[in-house]
């Protein structure tokens, strides 16, 4: 077995690694005996060197088997569902109670917002007693109870993830194809599922500004997961301005739940709805479009996101009353300065100036303003006359307003005429 050294000497030069030296060196990082330092430097040696599709399964299987899988006794067919991350992205929160009211099992394991982009874990948070840290066994116990449970990765599941996703954020590593697949895959792998369907988002909010990109991003998900035996579907959907009209953490959430009560907004709806359906097709359920709909209507949905709520500790009835999420004390309107239309929103600005309110974080340690946020009121293709509000930013912190403000007023492009239809889901893969 070649050392530490010698293997990112063997990646550096553009070799192949080998399962059990993949395994020997991810061991080591876990365990403490390969320091920090050649991990990142073996990063960086992926990073631009990539990895053979076979070397790629490799990584990732020696992740999963770096930490516990999960045992869930659920008897449905159990399909998750993951985004690459964007801005105003609150698919899963009303998504994952809406495709379990369909009868599928969905054991979400999610994430934090970082930077630019939010966090499912963080969003949720914002309702008054929600837990979102499980061990592995009453994980598989909230599942079965439900059906659906949205929680953060357990401390047993991928351990080598947490350390390299940490040293990666540091060491300017994140946005390497094999290393993002890999990450997101061997979580998504270590819940035994049946099927995955991913959202590979693409444009100015997402980690894939380029369809090129985020189609190889993609297919090499849809690669991993079929090597695993995991039924897998992608979707490169637009993150060109933000999803819906809430950007934050609590208005999100009530966003969500204006989905589950049939008031959503279109393009949150649509997406929701063509996920759903292939989460319930990869189940291999039929009119799955169909079940998606009558869940919404007969309102099944909403009431599944109030039973996982009120299982997961938090205070249900923010269904059937929103307006008790936290609000921010203080608001701030941004108006056009000339009629015209939207042409264009710039969702990574919207992101930061979101996060400089407070409702994201800059580094993992940050904490986060539940409250604070930005509700645009004009979206692409929108009509404004001078004077009409383009968006509120709300805020208890007004420390970094004045930046925020002058960033959203950079996000937004007004222009003559009403710019081209763009569709939302821009391609499937797999
Ligand atoms: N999300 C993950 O879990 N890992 C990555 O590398 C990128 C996004």
């Amino acid at each position: 077995m070649r050392s530490a050294s010698e293997l990112i000497r063997h990646k550096r030069d553009g070799g192949v690694l080998e399962l059990d030296e993949i395994r020997y060196f991810l061991s080591g990082v876990v365990d403490g005996s390969i320091p920090r330092y050649q991990a990142a430097a073996l990063l960086m040696a992926i990073f631009f060197r990539g990895m053979a599709d076979r070397e790629l399964a490799d990584l990732t299987t020696a992740m999963i088997d770096s930490g516990e899988r999960l045992e869930i006794g659920s008897s449905g067919p159990k399909v998750d569902k993951h985004s690459t991350g964007g801005v105003g992205d609150k698919v899963s929160l009303c998504l994952a109670p809406l495709v379990a009211a369909c009868g599928v099992v969905v054991p979400m394991m999610s994430g934090r917002g970082l930077g630019h982009t939010g966090g499912t874990l963080d969003k949720l948070e914002s309702i008054p007693g929600f837990r979102t840290s499980f061990g592995a066994a009453e994980f598989a116990r909230l599942v079965e109870t439900n059906g659906v449970v949205i929680a953060g990765q357990s401390e047993s599941v991928v351990p080598a993830d947490r350390i390299l996703y940490a040293l990666r954020d540091t060491t300017a590593t994140v946005a390497s194809v094999p290393l993002i697949s890999s990450s997101i895959m061997s979580k998504k792998l270590a819940e035994r599922l049946d099927a995955l369907v991913l959202d590979v988002k693409v444009g100015t909010g997402a980690f894939m500004e380029s369809v090129d990109r985020a189609r190889v991003l993609a297919r090499t998900m849809v690669g991993i997961g079929e090597s695993h035996g995991v039924r897998t579907t992608a979707f490169l959907t637009s993150m060109d301005q933000p999803l819906g009209y809430e950007v934050g953490n609590a208005n999100e959430v009530a966003e969500a739940i204006s989905v589950l009560r049939g008031g959503g907004p279109p393009d949150l709806t649509e997406l929701v709805t063509v996920l759903g359906g292939a989460m319930l097709e990869a189940a291999g359920l039929d009119l799955a479009g169909a079940r998606i709909r009558s869940a919404l209507d007969s309102g099944a949905g909403l009431d599944l996101m109030r039973r996982m709520i009120e299982a997961q500790g938090g205070d249900g009835s923010v269904v059937d009353r929103p307006e008790t999420l936290p609000a921010a004390a203080r608001a701030r309107r941004l108006r056009a300065e000339r009629d015209g239309y939207v042409a264009s929103i710039d969702a990574r600005r919207i992101g930061v100036a979101a996060m400089q309110l407070g409702a994201g974080r800059r580094t993992m340690t940050d904490t986060v303003d539940h409250a604070a946020g930005i509700t645009m009121s004009a979206k692409v293709g929108s009509a404004v006359a001078r004077g009409d509000v383009l968006a509120t930013l709300r805020f208890n912190d007004a420390r970094n307003v004045e930046a925020a403000a002058a960033r959203v007023s950079r996000a937004y492009t007004l222009a003559g005429r009403p710019p081209e239809e763009r569709p939302l889901i821009l391609e499937e893969v797999g």
